[in-house]
């Protein structure tokens, strides 16, 4: 199932968020949240900050697991997922280093760092509320568009359009790594719940595209049609091609 809610700009989609998040917290503190990385849950994390400095909600007992990682980047890169998080969420909260787990961006043993990651997860218990953002392409995590899906932790060569959109945090296109360590199709579809932001024009056909109908490989996020229980906060441009009844504003569900 998935509920649609659609807000009407970013500002009210982050806030939104946060108290999805809050709520989710409120009644299991020791949840374990899947995190997302990418410039849309950067406001989403800013109000999670403010709710912790007005002692309002505790990250204490919190566990989290990252959806991806770059290939080839240290933790403490600028660009690292791992220092993305730090900066923008994780250094100003009270979550628990050992508690924060991530995908790692450098390993001897590919196989063996892919299991890995898919192991803790399991001795965690599963994640309980997964944060995704949307590629432009449909993308989720990096789970790239391909002719099948790929289940479980693995690495991935990066498509061509997310290099490019991507390269906006690096100094040039040559810069950004071309492999990722990602979360598979399964992994994230065996969170109990899904929380999915997107915000802009330029994410309309990606999210309208969640809603064909069909479940495609070539559109990785056309999977999530399967879940039982996501939650898509998007704002108007982002809503802006799906059908009337979603543009209402308020909660739709599909
Ligand atoms: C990256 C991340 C994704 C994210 C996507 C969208 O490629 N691996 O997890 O959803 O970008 O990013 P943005 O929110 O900046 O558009």
């Amino acid at each position: 199932m998935i509920r649609v809610i659609v807000t009407e700009h970013y500002q009210e989609l982050s806030q939104k968020a946060a108290q999805l998040l809050a709520a989710q917290l409120q009644k299991k503190p020791d949840s374990v949240i899947g995190f997302a990385t990418g410039s849309t849950p950067i406001g989403m994390y800013k109000e999670l900050i403010n709710s912790y400095n007005r002692q309002e909600i505790s990250f204490d007992k919190m566990s989290t697991f990252n959806l991806d990682e770059y290939v080839g980047l240290t933790k403490d890169h600028p660009q690292s997922y791992y220092h993305f998080m730090q900066e923008q969420l994780f250094s100003h909260i009270n979550v628990r280093l050992e508690n924060i787990q991530f995908p790692p961006g450098i390993f001897t043993d590919a196989d063996r760092a892919c299991q890995s990651y898919e192991d803790a997860m399991k001795a965690a218990g599963g994640v309980d509320l997964q944060i995704l953002g949307i590629g432009v392409n449909g993308h989720i995590g990096f789970n790239e568009p391909d002719q099948q899906f790929t289940l479980y932790t693995h690495i991935v060569e990066l498509a061509q359009k997310t290099i490019e959109s991507n390269a906006r945090f690096f100094g040039s296109e040559d810069e950004v790594p071309r492999r990722a360590i990602t979360m598979g199709i399964k992994s994230i579809m065996d969170a109990r719940s899904i929380l999915l932001l997107a915000s802009d024009r330029n994410k309309a056909e990606a999210v309208q595209q969640i809603f064909s109908g069909k479940v495609e490989p070539q559109i990785p996020a056309t999977v999530l049609q399967l879940h039982p229980d996501v939650t898509l906060v998007v704002d108007r441009e982002a809503a802006s091609l799906l059908n009337e009844e979603f543009q209402t504003g308020g909660v739709c569900v599909w």
